[in-house]
């Protein structure tokens, strides 16, 4: 595992954006695993610039999200859908046919679990899966558990992650309870890891993620045992290492 400390915000969104590059130049045709929350916004808007000044190509690549609210529809402006082609896909040119969310309109929990499960699959896995962390140390909608879920599931949201993601919402009575989430075996599979994260507030949880036990507890924790995962953090997520 490599810890790149940044200086701030933007600087952390700089360079994601620029190992995320890389790997677009270096195989136009990739696997981008992406993920969604506020910490991923700087570096789509630098991947956003790269595209408008030539520098990036998107036609070939591939994508394939971590995690969707089950229940929102897609035209909810919350729903990770639009997350994804309003911060990112709706200004970059990729064909819209690549682009694979699980899909939270779909009340069969079971049967879109295994669907996406096969997507993320028969895609070949991810070359590079970009990753926030959440204040508990999840990862996509991975929440502390007594064990590790390994494929795709569908899950009930902590309290913690619901008051965290009420911000988003008109009141916390609309934060959807339950999303459908990569599991830790779908996430690492991916070729390449990238962790990004931002904040003083998160400075414990990069402790406790990086640098103490593998548990289902901190489900981050899981990404010490990959043999490729580089984190970005800034001056403030990175303070207690
Ligand atoms: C959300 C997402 C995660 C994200 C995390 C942190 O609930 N499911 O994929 O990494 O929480 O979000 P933020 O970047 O806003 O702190």
């Amino acid at each position: 595992m490599r810890i790149i400390k940044a200086k701030d915000y933007a600087d952390m969104s700089r360079k994601a954006a620029n190992i995320i590059a890389a790997q677009v130049i270096l195989k136009p045709d990739c696997v981008l695993g992406l993920a969604t929350g506020s910490t991923p916004i700087g570096t789509y808007k630098e991947l956003i610039k790269g595209y408008e000044n030539g520098d990036l190509d998107f036609s070939l690549v591939k994508t394939a999200n971590l995690d969707e609210y089950r229940g929102l529809p897609k035209s909810n402006d919350q729903s990770y859908d639009y997350f994804m082609k309003d911060n990112l896909f709706n200004h970059i040119n990729i064909n819209f046919e690549n682009l694979n969310i699980p899909n939270g309109e779909n009340p069969d929990a079971e049967a879109e679990c295994a669907r996406y499960e096969a997507v993320v699959k028969a895609l070949g896995g991810q070359d590079l899966q970009l990753l926030g962390m959440g204040h508990n140390g999840h990862i996509g909608f991975n929440e502390p558990a007594d064990e590790f879920v390994k494929e795709t599931h569908c899950v009930d949201l902590q309290e913690s992650t619901i008051q965290a993601n009420k911000r988003f919402f008109e009141k916390v009575e609309d934060v959807p309870t339950q999303a459908y989430t990569m599991g830790i075996n779908t996430i690492m599979q991916a070729k390449k890891i990238l962790v990004i994260v931002s904040g003083a507030d998160k400075a414990e949880i990069v402790k406790k993620a990086f640098f103490g036990p593998v548990t289902p507890q901190v489900p981050a924790s899981i990404l010490q045992m990959h043999p490729d995962v580089v984190v970005v953090v800034d001056e403030a997520a990175g303070s207690l290492i």
